[in-house]
């Protein structure tokens, strides 16, 4: 539906209030069919990609998991973690069905009139465990981001069934249910490398005690070029399952400031080792720095299931890690501060880890 306003906005103060405010997000603007590119949105040249930056000829690995059971199998997951960070998985056991579900299920939420988004922006929001926004954190950014999303802090079925929206709640409960068979598995199999024979409570919680889940729509955007759909950063979960539309547009740091596209590949998730992963492993697994580009021409939806620490746990290398003797890296430190902190600022590549360094 085209938004009832009667002069072109140019103002900045305008501009973000239609955007922020009124809760018709960047994907309002898309839809007024802007000619150009609004001027808050315009990023400086150096975090903007350029074609030079682009590494055609690499790709990160894909791995086949339907043998789970081959040692192989867990050998190219803990290679992949340590050398590349970022991965795509197929036959991963979580149905098909439930991935087209949950990005219908996207693209319903984000189809809703901006009257009943706005219900969940941070002022509204009956929680704050579910919030609708634009960008990643305005108040701290010099250049917006064009990117909405709805972020959903997972606590208990009781209070999603309660507080998520109906238009998207029942199907992103079953994709976070059915990812966790794959969750698991890849952690167990990650943990066997570090030396950490076995998941028990208190591990499980250290890397899986809590799940946030974002459903990210960017629109199509008139200037793609001069702006971005997320700067450069890393995660801060231990893990980071993505589902992404065939769309693409997210690229992963290489070597010599050049980027990697990471390829729609149908039925795939990708999955990245996020900063408490990282910390954990003392170094050994890399939270790799990622970044999406905006799309000139489609809209594009992607779904990361950010696996966590809980926010009370104190996170820092695992003993079994350093056993060895190995020097540790990173100091304990509070997820939750942790977390707080990557709030705090704006998107800067890799800086948040410097947080938890010695
Ligand atoms: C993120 C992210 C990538 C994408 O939400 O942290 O990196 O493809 N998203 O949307
Ligand atoms: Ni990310």
């Amino acid at each position: 539906m085209a938004p009832t306003i009667s002069a072109p906005i140019t103002d900045s103060s305008e501009i973000t209030d239609f955007i922020i405010s009124e809760g018709n997000g960047v994907k309002g603007l898309s839809e007024m069919g802007l000619k150009s590119l609004p001027k808050q949105y315009i990023q400086p040249l150096e975090e903007r990609i350029s074609a030079s930056q682009i590494m055609p000829q690499q790709s990160i690995p894909i791995i086949d998991m339907s043998s789970w059971d081959d040692p192989n199998v867990a050998e190219s997951i803990c290679n992949a973690a340590e050398k590349w960070g970022f991965f795509q998985i197929t036959n991963h056991g979580v149905p098909i069905e439930v991935l087209e579900s949950v990005k219908e299920a996207t693209h319903r939420f984000f189809g809703l009139p901006a009257e009943e988004k706005r219900r969940f922006l941070k002022e509204n929001s009956p929680s704050k465990n579910v919030r609708f926004g634009t960008s990643f954190t305005p108040e701290a950014e010099k250049a917006l981001e064009w990117k909405d999303y709805l972020s959903l802090f997972y606590v208990s079925e009781d209070e999603a069934s309660a507080l998520w929206p109906p238009v998207c709640r029942d199907q992103v409960l079953e994709y976070m249910k059915s990812s966790e068979v794959v969750i698991k598995r890849l952690l167990e199999a990650l943990m066997k490398r570090l030396n950490v024979k076995e998941i028990d409570e208190m591990k499980e919680s250290l890397l899986m005690g809590s799940k946030r889940i974002n459903l990210n729509y960017y629109p199509t955007c008139p200037n793609p070029e001069l702006t971005v759909g997320v700067g450069r950063h890393s995660d801060v979960s231990t893990l980071t399952i993505l589902l992404q539309d065939d769309i693409g547009g997210l690229y992963v740091r290489g070597d010599n400031d050049r980027w990697i596209h990471v390829p729609p590949v149908s039925g795939s998730l990708v999955i990245n080792v996020g900063d408490a992963l990282q910390i954990m492993s003392n170094g050994r697994y890399k939270s790799i720095e990622h970044r999406v580009v905006a799309n000139g021409s489609r809209n594009r939806i992607s779904v990361p299931i950010f696996v966590n620490p809980r926010p009370c746990d104190m996170i820092g290398p695992f003993p079994e890690v350093l056993e060895g003797g190995e020097e540790a890296a990173y100091k304990q430190v509070l997820y939750s501060d942790y977390v707080k902190h990557f709030f705090r600022k704006a998107h800067d590549g890799k800086n948040t880890v410097e947080f938890a360094k010695i």
